[in-house]
This record gives structure tokens, C-alpha cells and sequence, in this order.
């Protein structure tokens, strides 16, 4: 084995403050505690936003991984990690090595850089482990928070779905964002 080549290949699940783990079952309550926040919902989902069960929280992610997709339950780094959030990588079309993307971070840990960091690792975990060409995702008009994220981390805004959905009687667009590998890599090695 070329042990040069060795000695470069790093742990792609861990930052500087967060690390991405298997969702475990007993992660199900801590999920559905924040899945109580109405405001949370509405940013999350254009199904009706109403708190689901800690099993079918649970359920929804073996189901996802069941599919072919990678989800990840974000940990903080350290002696009692702590669950701050999920991502996942899904719907991959294995031809065309294209995938779709997915995240939340608990409420209560907003603001800290923690979806920052999270979303870099699944970034890289498509890119550089499952050797994707693009990834896909969608966000809400009203979702300013995700959106600035996106786009720092060089999403691209592809497009619309026109007034795709009504809350408080006022229609809202959702916005198609889409990055590609080599944006990502020449962003990443600038
Ligand atoms: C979107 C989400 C993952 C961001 O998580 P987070 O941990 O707060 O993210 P960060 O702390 O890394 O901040 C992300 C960006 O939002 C910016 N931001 C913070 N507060 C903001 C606000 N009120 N309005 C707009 N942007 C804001 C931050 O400045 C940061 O941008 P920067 O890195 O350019 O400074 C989180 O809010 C969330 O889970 N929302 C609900 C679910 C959801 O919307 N998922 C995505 C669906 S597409």
C-alpha cells in the first residue's frame, strides 16, 4: 500500500465541534421534543404541521435508510455528546450519482454555527465518501435562515415551485437549490 496516499485519508464524520452518528432508537423522544415547536414544523415541511410520535420520528429515519439513505443523527463532540439535529442524504440516483439533501437542528441550539458545520459534513460526505455529482434540495421563501446557509455553503438557486403552499391564507414559493461537486471543491480549495 502506498502509505502517502494512506496517511491522507481523514475521518469525514467529525468537525471541529460535531460529529455525524447513527440515529439511534432511543434518539426518537429527544426528536419529537422539538418536533413540538410549530414554528419549527413550518420551516421543516409543507405537510400539515402537527407534533408526529417519537416512533413515527423514528420509523421515518429507518424507512429513509431502509431506501437506499444515508441519515445521521448530529452529535457535539466530547464526553457526553449531546443530539443537536439530523441530516440526511437521500433519494440518490445511483446512474446519474445525484442525491437530495435534507436537515434540521433542534430550536433550541439555532444560531450557534452547529447547521454550519453539520451541513459541511454531509456536504463532504456525499462528495468525497459517496462520490455524488450534485445535490439537490428545497427550502421555503420564508426560510431566510436556511437559505443564507445554503447559499454560503454555494448552493445555487435553480428555481421556483410557484406559490406551492399557503400558511396564514398567504401563498409562499419553494425554492430549488442544487450544487455541484466541482463548485463545492473549488469553493472548499479556494
Ligand atoms: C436551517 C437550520 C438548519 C439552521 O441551523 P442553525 O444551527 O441555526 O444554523 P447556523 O447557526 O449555522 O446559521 C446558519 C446561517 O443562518 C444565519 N442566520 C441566523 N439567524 C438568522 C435569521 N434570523 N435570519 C436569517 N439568517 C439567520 C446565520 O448568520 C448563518 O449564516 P452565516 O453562516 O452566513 O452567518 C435550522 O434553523 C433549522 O433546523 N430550521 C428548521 C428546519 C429547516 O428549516 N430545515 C431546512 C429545511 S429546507
Amino acid at each position: 500500500m502506498d502509505r502517502s496516499k494512506a496517511d491522507r485519508v481523514s475521518n469525514h464524520l467529525a468537525g471541529p465541534r460535531l460529529y455525524l452518528d447513527a440515529v439511534a432508537a432511543d434518539d426518537g423522544p429527544a426528536v419529537a421534543a422539538w418536533h413540538r415547536d410549530g414554528m419549527f414544523l413550518r420551516h421543516l415541511d409543507a405537510a400539515p404541521a402537527a407534533p408526529p410520535a417519537a416512533e413515527a420520528l423514528t420509523a421515518a429515519w429507518s424507512t429513509l435508510k431502509a431506501a437506499g439513505g444515508f441519515p445521521f443523527a448530529v452529535r457535539t463532540q466530547g464526553e457526553a455528546p449531546r443530539l443537536v439535529g439530523l441530516v440526511a442524504l437521500d433519494e440518490i440516483l445511483w446512474a446519474q450519482r445525484v442525491g437530495w439533501i435534507a436537515m434540521e437542528i433542534a430550536p433550541s441550539e439555532w444560531g450557534q454555527g452547529f447547521g454550519r458545520e453539520a451541513l459541511g459534513l454531509l456536504l463532504r460526505f456525499a462528495f468525497d465518501e459517496v462520490n455524488l455529482r450534485r445535490l439537490s434540495l428545497t427550502v421555503f421563501a420564508y426560510n431566510t435562515r436556511a437559505i443564507r446557509l445554503y447559499e454560503g455553503m454555494g448552493f445555487v438557486r435553480e428555481g421556483s415551485h410557484r406559490e406551492f403552499l399557503v400558511r396564514d391564507g398567504q401563498p409562499h414559493d419553494m425554492l430549488l437549490y442544487g450544487l455541484l461537486e466541482r463548485e463545492w471543491r473549488a469553493t472548499r480549495h479556494a
